[in-house]
């Protein structure tokens, strides 16, 4: 993970770079830097903790400087300390770096510099690929440029790394693979940036830099190479992304404003693609691989976390409409098992970032072997999406809670959209039922605002109620249950707090052991098919002594006679009704772990985009 920023320019770069950092602060915030070339000497200023506690340090420090680099921390190899910090300074002192990646063979490296009598100043694999860097610089009395080509032919991996050189005042080298780097285009002046938002305020002009590009970047120069020493012209493309998107807007934290704005996100999900009255749905990408899906054996849908959770609900609802056989996969086990694929599958990829790191391996092998790949992205321009063969994005808008909320409700929207297209195509889903489920789907929005503006205070209640429990468990049936996983994740996210996502049913293989006077116990109970059988699963905790809290649909007098608590939504077809279901747990997420003190968009130890595997 980890966030970069660079800036060369002529205004004083410290101020971009920090407002620049705070902007990439959900990457990582275990620490925070940045190195500053005066025109002289190359100045780093580095702290363990969040990039207010580096402004602090720094408070009062005469920083001049128009170049300069920075980065925040999520730490991979090395306690976070100052001393881990980035950027590192070279043993000689002439160069600074900074890495967002993982160098995998960075011990061969760091055992070969040690034996030239190399010492470290920190635990990180990052100074070691400096270090190596810099040998090579002198041994073979080269430039940076052509130091770093030759050091990253070496490197097993991902980086993305952006260098000052002493000798070189008004230039940044980067190189990038497998972690993500954006160049923006100003007056004169150039901005570096894990992604787009530090650089949004001052250019909208950006060039994407791919896997094996090294870049000179100068005030008024961009110079794009691949590691053969080839020139490559910029492909600049226009950002379409206001400022404003990536502000809180009077919210407290981003979490409860990405909430809040579900329901223009969901909507913006579906605008030009769902056309209710027509009952017809557009979705370019699904017509590109039409034949493809047409002819699959199966679907595999490949994921982490919160878009693993999306994956999941799709299976249900790919199976059901599309009668195509689908398989849900964690990234990271389906990229190390050796999986048997061939060029019938289509394999969907679900990602907020489109830079997970296992998820973009396990698509890029799954495409050597021939299959076709569908990817369902936020993030516009990122690798996922430019490595897929067709897809749709998600149009969320730039999500900063480290916690998903805005980024998994798209993802549902536009998997509801790509099943009920394929189904179509595959003439397996009856007119009636298409037609019901479009004019369900369409009216989301309006039912997720319903949800906010009714709910809010009765789950701010409810939060209060349960903000000290140690343990909660979530249970839901059929579609609600990954849902019930997903309420859980959040959550233990931002609450720290215990919480376990089962099967409602299979809760008695197990979870029923835990149940108490003492556990919170939260039913996903929506009217549904399986109604009575999650009612009988309620009066099974309720025998137990276990607090219940249900979502249920309005009018539900039963569910709401047997719970504790309950959180209420409009009632929906089923299929569609987890896109209501997962609004009240978000929010009784977020006001626990508010009750509790904590910074809930920045939770401890997590980042939200993991780049490293
Ligand atoms: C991290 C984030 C999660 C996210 C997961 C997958 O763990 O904290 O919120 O669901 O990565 O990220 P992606 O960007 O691929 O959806």
């Amino acid at each position: 993970m980890c966030g970069i920023v660079g800036y060369v320019g002529s205004n004083l770069a410290y101020p971009i770079l920090i407002d620049g950092l705070k902007k990439l602060e959900y990457r990582g915030y275990d620490s925070a830097g940045v190195a500053l070339h005066t025109g002289e000497s190359l100045e780093v200023y580095k702290k363990e903790g969040k990039v207010s506690a580096l402004e602090e340090s720094v408070y009062g420090k005469n920083i001049q400087a128009t170049v300069g680099i920075g980065h925040t921390r999520w730490a991979t190899h090395g306690e976070p300390s100052d001393r881990n910090a980035h950027p590192h300074y070279s043993r000689s002192g002439n160069l600074a770096m900074i890495h967002n990646g993982i160098i995998e063979n960075y011990a061969q490296l760091k055992s070969e510099l040690v034996q030239k009598g190399y010492t470290f100043k920190s635990d990180t694999d990052s100074e070691v690929l400096l270090n190596f860097i810099e040998d090579i610089k002198i041994n073979n009395d080269c430039s940076l440029e052509e130091a770093v080509r030759v050091a990253l032919k070496r490197v097993v991996g991902a980086y993305v790394i952006l260098l000052l050189d002493k000798d070189l005042p008004d230039t940044i080298i980067a190189a990038r693979k497998g972690s993500p780097l954006v160049i923006g285009i100003g007056d004169r002046a150039h901005y570096l940036g894990s992604d787009a938002s530090p650089m949004l305020a001052y250019t909208k002009e950006v060039v994407y830099i791919n896997d094996y590009e090294l870049a000179i970047v100068r005030p008024d120069e961009l110079i794009l190479k691949n590691l053969g020493n080839e020139r490559i012209t910029p492909f600049v493309q226009k950002l379409d992304m206001e400022l404003a998107a990536i502000e809180k807007g009077g919210f407290d934290h981003f979490m409860l404003k990405e909430i809040f704005e579900q329901p223009q996100t969901i909507f913006d999900s579906l605008r030009g693609r769902l056309d209710a009255v027509q009952q017809t749905i557009t979705l370019s990408g699904v017509e590109k691989i039409a034949d493809k899906l047409l002819a699959a054996d199966r679907i595999i849908i490949v994921a982490c976390g919160t878009s693993w959770h999306a994956g999941l609900l799709a299976e249900y609802v790919i199976e059901e409409l599309c009668r195509i056989n689908v398989e849900v996969e964690y990234a990271s086990e389906f990229r190390y098992r050796n999986p048997i694929i061939t060029d019938k599958d289509v394999i969907i990829a679900v990602s907020q970032s489109g830079e997970t790191a296992d998820t973009l391996v396990a698509i890029e092998n799954a495409k050597k072997q021939g299959a076709t790949i569908f990817g369902i992205v936020n993030v516009v321009g990122s690798s996922i999406a430019r490595l897929s063969d067709a897809g749709a994005y998600t149009h969320a808008g730039p999500e900063i809670g480290v916690a998903s909320t805005k980024a998994f409700t798209a993802q549902l929207a536009v998997l509801y959209l790509v099943a009920l297209k394929v189904a179509r195509i595959k003439g397996t889903i009856e007119d009636t039922l298409y037609d019901r489920l479009s004019a369900d789907l369409a009216k989301v929005p309006e039912y997720v605002q319903q949800i906010l503006d009714k709910q809010d205070m009765i789950i701010r209640a409810v939060a209060a109620k349960y903000s000290d429990a140690r343990d909660f468990l979530y249970l839901g049936r059929g579609y609600n249950f990954p849902i019930a996983l997903e309420g859980a994740l959040k959550l233990k996210e931002i609450s720290y707090i215990h919480a376990e996502g089962y099967p409602a049913a299979e809760m008695k293989h197990g979870p029923i052991a835990l149940v108490d006077e003492n556990l919170p116990v939260v039913f996903v109970a929506t009217k549904d098919s399986y109604h009575e059988k999650i009612v009988s699963n309620i009066q099974e905790i309720k025998a137990r002594k276990g607090k219940v809290i249900a979502v249920v649909s309005e009018g539900d007098s039963v569910v709401t006679d047997l719970a504790d608590d309950v959180m209420t939504v409009p009632q929906i077809h089923e299929i569609i009704a987890p896109l209501l279901s997962v609004i009240p747990l978000q929010l009784l997420s977020y006001y626990i772990g508010v009750n509790r003190g904590l910074d809930v968009d920045k939770p401890r130890n997590l980042a939200k985009s993991v780049t490293v595997e």
